[in-house]
Order: structure tokens, then sequence, then C-alpha cells
């Protein structure tokens, strides 16, 4: 494990049985409110695509949307929200999901992404994948082509990674 893996592993909390008994809640508020892990997060999941022409970050709901903003203003690419169902204005692509402790619907705005674009998907943390699975699938629906999922925390118990990759789709985490 290298220092930085380190460093971000001890910044992230714990909280046993939340939202459910029996879930192991990974908390980033902890590394977010560190101005060092939070700048080093952003740093090493932006670094592999410095020089590669990007145009959209997407982010999910809602923890995707404080990564993806750094990352997209990193980037100089445009950041493309994908929230939950009823919270859009504008026409939506929807599609329904599972994650580890519950089901639900996403959306993205029908005209936020031009067909061909490069977009890389965020969020802080894969777990089954049923979240960023959806949302891939949206992309691509749209037209987008994905370089890639970014993520600070995989689970890698739960096989996330795995749905992802059999939609063609890159995975990057920073730690397990
Ligand atoms: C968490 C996390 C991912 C998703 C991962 O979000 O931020 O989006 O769960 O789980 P999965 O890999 O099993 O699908 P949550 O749904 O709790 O939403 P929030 O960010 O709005 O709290
Ligand atoms: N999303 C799905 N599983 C999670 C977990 N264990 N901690 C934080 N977010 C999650």
């Amino acid at each position: 494990m290298t220092s930085v893996q380190s460093e971000l592993i001890s910044s992230i909390r714990s909280i046993p049985d939340y939202p459910k008994p029996g879930i192991v809640f990974r908390d980033i508020t902890t590394l977010l409110g560190n101005p060092k892990t939070f700048r080093r997060a952003i740093d090493e999941l932006v670094h592999p695509y410095a020089g590669t022409k990007i145009d959209k970050i997407a982010g999910i709901e809602a923890r995707g949307f404080i990564l993806g903003g750094a990352i997209a203003h990193q980037l100089s690419a445009g950041f493309v929200p994908i929230r939950k169902k009823g919270k859009l204005p504008h026409e939506t692509v929807r599609i329904a999901y599972s994650l580890e402790y519950g089901v639900d619907e996403m959306e993205m705005h029908k005209d936020a992404i031009v067909p061909g674009e490069k977009v890389i998907l965020v969020d802080d943390l894969i777990a089954t994948g049923g979240t960023a699975e959806g949302a891939a699938k949206l992309l691509q629906q749209m037209g987008a082509e994905i370089v890639a999922a970014c993520f600070i925390i995989d689970l890698p118990e739960l096989g996330g990674r795995r749905k992802l990759e059999a939609l063609g789709v890159d995975v990057r985490t920073l730690i397990s």
C-alpha cells in the first residue's frame, strides 16, 4: 500500500449499522473536511487524464457531485449531474437501480450529452455497482463514450467493478 493510500484510508470514518443493520457505512465527510486529503484524492483521481481531452464529468448524486465538480474544474470539462428521480427540471432519461441498502431511480437530462462526447463517471464509492451500472447505462444510451468510471473507494467483495467491466467501462479506484 502507498503512503497516499494509507493517508486516504485513515481519513475515512466507518459507521457500523448505518443506514441499516449490518452495513458498515464508509463516511467520506472526514476526508472532505481535511484540506490535505481532499486535495490528494482529487489529484489522484485526475492525474491519469491530465492532457487528455475530456468533454464531461458525470457525477452521481450526492457525493459524486462534490468530487465531480472539483475534477471537472481540474480537467476543464463540463459537469453533468446524475440525480435521484424528480429533481431535474427538463426532459430526462430515467433508470431503476439497486444498491447495497436499497432501490431507487436516477435520471439525467436528455440533452446533457452530445453523442460521441468523452465522459468520466465519478462517485465516491462502488459497492454492489448497481448505482454506477445504472449511471453508465444512461450515459451509453445518450451516446457518451465513457473513458472511465472513477471512485475513491472500492468494496471489492461486493463485486461492483465486474458490472461496469461487463459494459466495457474501465474502472479506476484509489483504495479498497
Ligand atoms: C452511495 C454511494 C454510491 C452508492 C454505491 O450513495 O455514494 O452512489 O451508494 O452503492 P452500490 O455500488 O451498491 O450501488 P447513496 O445511494 O447512499 O446516496 P447519497 O450519496 O445520496 O447518500
Ligand atoms: N454505498 C453503498 N454501500 C456503502 C457503504 N458501505 N458505505 C458508504 N456508501 C455506500
